[in-house]
């Protein structure tokens, strides 16, 4: 077998064989294989796409290139149901979060012997978009590189754990991301999914839940995109035999109230103390949490039960001690972090965007505020950059409401007044307005769809 034939093939749009593909793969991770090899049968692919099969053995491929979560044999296995959620990311997307606390408490309070367990692996913010682990390590002290002995202990005793990937997870794909970020390749939906499936696969899940955004703030503006990645995402994950649901959402203004790792923190605690929540978020948490307990009762119970099990948790903030044991059993420091809250504001810098003329708030560009805030320096332009998570946006208006002139628009908590004169200008760019008597405005409902 040689590599220009299986490259060629590609390139004339026909099936690469199982085989094909192995000798690819493994040639490539000895060193066989050359890197401009790879890279030219991935632009193939970009090109040409893959067939179901292809897709199939490329991400079986992938996923076996590492480990995979062991399953303890001395627990009742048929009884547990295990299941993550991927999000393709956006700003201020805390659902996360919320939903861990949420859907465990809904388990404890209600679901007797059905057993929702959530081994959930999730990763950093990168360009505009914001990470899950950023948020949690706003709290002093958590721990998101786990041994797999502690995150199956955490999965044993409270019946979740939060980490980021590790080395042994798929390196295959931490290979060939990096090839395609710098050839071009990583718009390509198979190319995506496989390597998104490849690290979800790893977990040993029964299940999933994909939240696929669109739109300004999201990874694929256009819903066909959007639509196809999740499609995609849903054909392998079923035909692994993972329960599983995707959800479309849109991504055009920032989700919830708060932008930046320390202050969505804060919004989470919030929305499960019962203070205030936004209702797009609150929205995207009941409908996810929901399909999520729907799944892993194995459709005993209905996705409306589980949604009114969910409002009765929140409007009773019976979640948040949870919430709080998530960053604790991780090493986190909470008290600290309830104590920085009063604190940090003194020693930040804020200001806040007026509104220049009444009317109805149009747009508050996600992607353009998710960028402000790497300029801020609360997220990162390459991987390697440190972050300041206590920098960031607060809302105080959402597309689609009424707003008189003078009236704040949005709070930047930064840390110099230089800074702020460099962003202005954006800033400005990231709103827009339209006149009452105008157009009539109506505002893109924050669920699309729901693809089963
Ligand atoms: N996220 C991933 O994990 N992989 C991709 O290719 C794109 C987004």
């Amino acid at each position: 077998m040689q590599a220009k034939e299986i490259i060629t093939k590609k390139r004339k749009g026909l099936e690469n064989s199982k085989d094909e593909l192995e000798f690819l793969l493994s040639g490539f991770l000895k060193g066989e294989i050359k890197e401009y090899q790879l890279s030219a049968w991935l632009m193939a692919v970009f090109f040409q796409g893959m067939t179901e099969k292809e897709l199939t053995h490329w991400t079986e491929l992938m996923w076996h290139s590492g480990s995979t979560l062991p399953r303890e044999k001395n627990v009742n296995l048929s009884k547990q149901f295990w299941i993550d959620k991927h999000s393709t990311g956006g700003v201020g997307d805390k659902v996360s979060l919320i939903l861990v606390p949420l859907v465990r408490k809904v388990v404890e309070k209600f679901l007797g012997d059905i057993d929702i367990r959530i081994p959930m692996i999730s990763g950093r913010g990168l360009g505009h978009t914001g990470g899950t682990l950023d948020k949690l390590e706003s709290v002093s002290g958590f721990s998101t590189q786990l041994e797999t002995r502690e995150a199956l202990d955490l999965l044993k005793d409270q019946g979740f754990f939060m980490a980021g990937q590790t080395e042994s997870i798929a390196p295959a794909d931490r290979r060939i991301y990096s090839l395609r970020d710098v050839t071009g390749t990583i718009e390509s939906i198979p190319l995506i999914v496989s390597s998104i499936m490849s690290k979800k696969l790893a977990e040993n899940l029964d299940g999933i839940l994909f939240d696929v955004k669109t739109g300004l703030g999201a990874f694929m503006e256009k819903i066909e995109d959007s639509k196809a990645l999740a499609c995609g995402l849903l054909a392998v994950a079923k035909r692994q035999g993972l329960e599983s649901v995707a959800l479309l959402s849109q991504m055009d203004e920032p989700l919830g109230y708060k932008v930046g790792n320390f202050l969505e923190v804060e919004e989470c605690a919030d929305f499960l103390n019962g203070k205030k929540r936004e209702p797009d978020l609150e929205k995207l948490v009941l409908v996810s949490s929901a399909w999520m307990i729907h799944l892993g009762s194995r459709k005993k119970v209905s996705c409306a039960e589980a949604q009114s099990m969910c409002e009765e948790v929140i409007a009773r903030g019976e979640a948040f001690s949870i919430f709080r044991k998530m960053f604790e059993s991780q090493n986190g420091n909470f008290q600290a972090f309830e104590e920085e809250r009063d604190q940090f504001r003194d020693r930040y810098l804020t200001w806040d965007y007026l509104a220049d003329c009444s009317g109805i708030l149009s747009e508050m560009h996600a992607r353009k505020l998710g960028v402000l805030l790497v300029e801020l320096g609360g997220g990162r332009a390459v991987k390697e950059d440190s972050i300041d998570g206590k920098v960031g946006f607060e809302v105080f208006k959402k597309v689609g409401d009424e707003v008189k002139e003078g009236e704040p628009l949005i709070r930047v908590y930064h840390r110099s007044a230089s800074e702020i004169e460099n962003i202005k200008e954006t800033l400005k760019e990231s709103i827009k307005m339209v006149n009452p008597s105008g157009i009539p405005f109506k505002k893109t409902p924050i669920l699309r769809e729901v693809l089963t």
